[in-house]
């Protein structure tokens, strides 16, 4: 269980995230939905460690994660995987080499070092793409793909790392509507065949309200919703969208349909 208390991150004197409390447990998938500049970015960040909190806590089952150093901190970050936006491949490397520098954190330092990869590691790798009906181009270049392409690779080297949390920062952000639903259902399927907690920072209410069993909407840095996609009304919209929520719901079916069920490998 991720368990946040009264999180705050200010730059200067402008309070990015604000005093946040919030329990997320272990499976759950949570949509953080809000403006731009609500604090969704640095809120994830800072879960990841990648931002510090300027006050408040973050615990994982219990321990403080916030007060993690060295060695302790890298065991987190192998914990919780982060997909972003601009996917964060190597260009030049092929995509099974991308995939298995999610396994970095699981070789000793001299194999990982000369990338020395053991068959088992380049088996869980090709394993992963084919999850996310990629494996054909393992031996490509990262760059040579489509946006779509890059982000199911983000995904499965997410995956390859065997994290708890995956903390995924507008992860299609970029994509056209096909590629979208690929990306989403691949979180999704995650989720469901691993368990693992997905938190995923949304800038579509439409998307958000059809994968998440959970929003967590910010407005200015504050937490100003959190429930089930039903709930969220035309007066919470409001809350969270202001003068855009009209538009903003008018684009968002009320009805939330569930991902296809696709068959996943066997969880390792
Ligand atoms: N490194 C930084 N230095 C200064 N201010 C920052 C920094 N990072 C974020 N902020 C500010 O903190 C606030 C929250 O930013 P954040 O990126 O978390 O918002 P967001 O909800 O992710 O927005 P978007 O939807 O545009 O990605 C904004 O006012 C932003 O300008
Ligand atoms: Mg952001």
């Amino acid at each position: 269980m991720l368990v946040i208390e009264g999180l705050t991150r200010r730059f200067g004197d402008r309070v990015a995230v604000d005093d946040m409390c919030l329990e997320v447990p272990r499976g759950a998938f949570v949509g953080v939905i809000g403006r731009s500049g609500a604090g969704k970015s640095t809120l994830l960040r800072m879960v990841n460690r990648l931002a510090e909190p300027s006050a408040g806590r973050i615990l994982w089952d219990g321990a403080d994660v916030s007060a993690l150093r060295g060695r302790a901190l890298r065991d987190w970050r192998a914990r919780c995987a982060m997909v972003f936006q601009g996917f964060n491949l190597s260009g030049r490397l092929d995509v099974l080499t991308n995939v298995l520098v999610g396994r970095l954190n699981k070789v000793p330092a001299h194999r990982s070092l000369l990338r020395l990869w053991s068959d088992a590691d380049r088996a869980i790798a090709l394993s992963a793409l084919e999850r996310f009906d990629i494996a054909e181009l393992a031996a490509q270049r990262a760059e040579h793909l489509s946006g779509g392409q890059q982000q199911r690779v983000a995904i499965a080297r997410a995956l390859v790392q065997e994290p708890e949390i995956i903390l995924a920062d507008e992860p299609i952000a970029s994509l056209d509507p096909r590629n979208t639903g690929l990306v989403m259902d691949a979180l999704a399927r995650i989720n469901r065949d691993y368990g693992i907690t997905v938190l995923c920072n949304l800038h579509s209410l439409d998307i958000a309200r059809r994968y998440c069993d959970r929003l967590v909407g910010l407005s200015a840095g504050r937490l100003v919703f959190d429930g089930p996609p039903d709930a969220l009304d035309a007066d919470a919209a409001r809350k969270l969208y202001g003068l855009e929520a009209a538009e903003v719901m008018d684009a968002a079916p009320s009805a939330p349909a569930h991902p296809s069920a696709v068959p996943f490998l066997a969880a390792t």
